[in-house]
């Protein structure tokens, strides 16, 4: 998919109030305290900005694509078709089946995803349901496609890769969702939690799902990635470090990477980074808050310019 359809995409989000301190999640048992259109327009907004950036297709809709950003020494991968299509998309699976993909990683036929999948251990119950709602719902984006795809296929390294990554386990007791007014609770929820900001921003073969600051260099990047046209680029570290992080960056630097895509330097932010820009300004903000409350790191990333 072309970033600029991407971008759009992601412009079709709304917001959600979410937040969760991660350290010390709270379990505990709790009815929910949002509505039903809120909890789907938290999930809209949730599967639009993140799931959207690997599984849209050109037409706007969930129906996958060719992984292009993917080296080829690792294989041959795509994002499936997860539109509401029996055949070729996801429109067989019960909520039940999605919810425990969703919070480990494991398929309806007990195979674990490869992990470029995410899961999400840490996310709160009512936006994992949003999700799902959203998936099930009569949007546009969901609307059966017929999209098929070639079967996945991994080399060696790739292999080693996917066996290393273990599954998540279903949470034990309830998440709630956090307090949008705590913006180190929504902030930390956020990058942790749902936009998984860490992985890609640590050493990506080091990460923690559970325990995302465990993660070995948590946001001190450097991790060498490719961008849509296979060239290279490198996560920056996004540690509050004067020199080499963001430590100069204020709100309104912060802000316009991710609304616009552009960095402090000047330049558009390149993918795979996901800008988010519908977040809303408390959202926003509430990152912010978090990614300078984290030790700041001093740690050098490269920086490839294209030409
Ligand atoms: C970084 C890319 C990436 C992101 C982000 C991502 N996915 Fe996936 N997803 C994949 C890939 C790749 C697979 C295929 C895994 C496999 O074949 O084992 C997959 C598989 C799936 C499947 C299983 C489909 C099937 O046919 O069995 C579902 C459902 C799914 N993703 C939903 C989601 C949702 C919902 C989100 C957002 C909350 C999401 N994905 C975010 C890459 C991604
Ligand atoms: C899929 C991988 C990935 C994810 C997830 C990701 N990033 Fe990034 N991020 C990158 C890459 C790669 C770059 C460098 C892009 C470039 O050089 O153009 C980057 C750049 C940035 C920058 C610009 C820093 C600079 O020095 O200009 C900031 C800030 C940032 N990311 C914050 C975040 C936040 C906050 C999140 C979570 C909400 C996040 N990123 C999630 C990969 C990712």
């Amino acid at each position: 998919m072309k970033t600029k359809n991407y971008i759009l995409i992601c412009f079709v989000l709304a917001i959600s109030s979410v937040a969760l301190l991660s350290f010390n999640i709270k379990k505990e048992t709790k009815i929910s305290k949002i509505s039903s259109e809120q909890r789907l327009k938290n999930g809209r907004k949730i599967v639009l900005g993140l799931c959207a950036g690997c599984h849209g297709s050109e037409d706007g809709k969930l129906a996958g694509k060719y992984m292009t950003d993917i080296p080829a020494f690792f294989g041959k991968l795509h994002s499936p078709n997860i539109t509401n299509s029996i055949e070729n998309g996801i429109g067989k699976y019960t909520r039940e089946q999605l919810k425990t993909l969703l919070r480990t990683g494991i398929k309806p036929d007990g195979k674990r995803c490869i992990p470029l999948m995410p899961y999400f251990p840490l996310m709160a119950d009512d936006d994992i349901e949003g999700i799902i709602d959203f998936l099930k719902s009569a949007d546009y984006s969901v609307i059966a496609s017929e999209q098929k795809y070639e079967p996945q296929k991994l080399k060696f390294l790739g292999k080693m890769w996917a066996k290393s990554v273990k599954a998540g386990k279903i949470p034990t007791s309830s998440i709630s969702l956090p307090d949008t007014n705590n913006k180190m609770e929504l902030g930390k929820y956020l990058a942790d939690a749902v936009y998984r900001c860490y992985e890609c921003h640590s050493s990506m073969s080091k990460i923690n799902n559970e325990n995302p600051p465990k993660s070995k260099k948590y946001h001190q990047g450097g991790a060498k990635m490719a961008d849509m046209e296979g060239r290279k680029v490198y996560a920056r570290n996004i540690t509050p470090d004067k020199k080499t992080g963001i430590g100069e960056w204020t709100l309104e630097d912060f802000t316009k990477l991710m609304r616009n895509g552009v960095r402090k330097n000047g330049r558009n932010v390149r993918m795979p980074m996901i800008p988010l820009p519908l977040l809303s300004d408390n959202e926003i903000s509430a990152l912010y808050t978090y990614l300078m409350s984290v030790k700041p790191k001093k740690h050098k990333v490269k920086e490839y310019v294209p030409k």
